[in-house]
């Protein structure tokens, strides 16, 4: 049996489009914050005995959905390894699945990881990146640690589109306090909502071409250490990506009247010496980024919200890795 870890990942610029959707090919590069301690623990043994893949999240028996995601990438491992048996797959998270935390993200990393090595293949990092990224985009940037970024890439097969670390998790003291404001999973799948904004949002073209110029941007910030500039893109991104989405026929709206006082609270925050910027993804949960000197003010002023029934207070994090 091959146990892996891999961390979520929370993009400061957004992913929010593809290019080519079978293959998870993003329509514009983006940059991650690799995230403890929010984890999927995967093990993996390929077994001549089974006759078909079998699939436990949390102990319990998944969706049918689900199962099929799986197995389909299952399938892509078998096909790299040239091993036909199938295989028992158990996986946990220690945080809620599908409520835009990008459990998929860990999730698709921790598989990858464990079931490739359970079929006997050693791939580099950016190989293993871009077979996470096959089974859902953003877990490419759950295979490198600390800051990563997603390259576009240009080849039609996606080889040159995985991520990679540009600034490792010891190097920089950012947190990311998570508030939950719903523990229940979204109510649109990222993928229909990413075709839907590009066929139907009139921001759609603009939101990308924005994409491409804050990427370039957020480099240089983090190359700085520049944290005031890193935020004001990081706030930027998020509330473009949403615009997008609410602008799409009919309209995607992912946020609650938490995530809107998510909003307003990192403004009210940073009026007070507080530097926090807010971002969110395809699900609810208002997120603040901040320097770890700030947490605790943070952290206390995110829970206060009435809709926050708890927080997660995250730090950096490693790479995927075997246990
Ligand atoms: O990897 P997916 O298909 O779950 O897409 C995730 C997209 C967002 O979380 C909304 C943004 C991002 O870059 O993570």
């Amino acid at each position: 049996m091959t146990t892996a870890k891999a961390n979520a990942n929370l993009a400061l610029v957004k992913y929010f489009g593809k290019r080519d959707v079978p293959l998870n090919l993003p329509a514009a590069g983006s940059l991650s914050l690799t995230l403890e301690p929010l984890e999927t623990v995967t093990d993996v043994v390929f077994d001549d005995a089974l006759e078909k893949d079998e699939l436990l999240l949390g102990g319990a028996p998944v969706s049918p959905k689900f199962y099929e995601r799986t197995r389909g990438f299952l399938g892509l491992v078998r096909e790299l390894a040239g091993v036909s048996s199938m295989c028992r797959v158990r996986t946990e998270n220690n945080f809620p699945t599908a409520a835009g935390l990008a459990s998929s993200a860990s999730g698709f990393a921790a598989l990858a990881l464990a079931a490739t090595r359970a079929a006997g293949l050693e791939l580099t990092e950016a190989e293993l990146s871009a077979l996470a990224r096959r089974g859902s985009g953003s877990a490419c940037r759950s295979v490198p640690g600390g800051i990563a970024i997603w390259h576009e890439g240009r080849d039609p097969d996606g080889g040159d589109s995985f991520a990679e670390s540009i600034l490792e998790s010891s190097q920089w003291d950012l947190c990311v306090v998570v508030g939950i404001a719903s523990e229940g999973e979204k109510a649109v799948g990222s993928t229909r909502a990413m075709t839907l904004t590009a066929q139907t949002s009139p921001y759609y073209p603009s939101w990308i071409s924005s994409c491409r110029q804050d990427l370039i941007s957020a480099q240089k910030a983090v190359a700085d250490r520049d944290f005031t500039a890193l935020g004001e893109i990081a706030e930027r991104s998020a509330l473009s990506m949403h615009a997008a989405a609410l602008a799409a026929s009919p309209g995607i709206v992912f946020w609650n009247g938490t995530t809107v006082e998510g909003i307003h609270l990192a403004r009210s925050l940073r009026a007070r010496g507080v530097e926090a910027y807010f971002t969110c993804d395809a699900g609810p949960q208002p997120k603040l980024v901040c320097l770890s000197k700030d947490v605790d003010a943070v952290n206390g002023a995110l829970a206060a919200l009435s809709g926050v029934s708890r927080t997660i207070t995250c730090r950096l994090a490693g790479p995927a890795r075997l246990v």
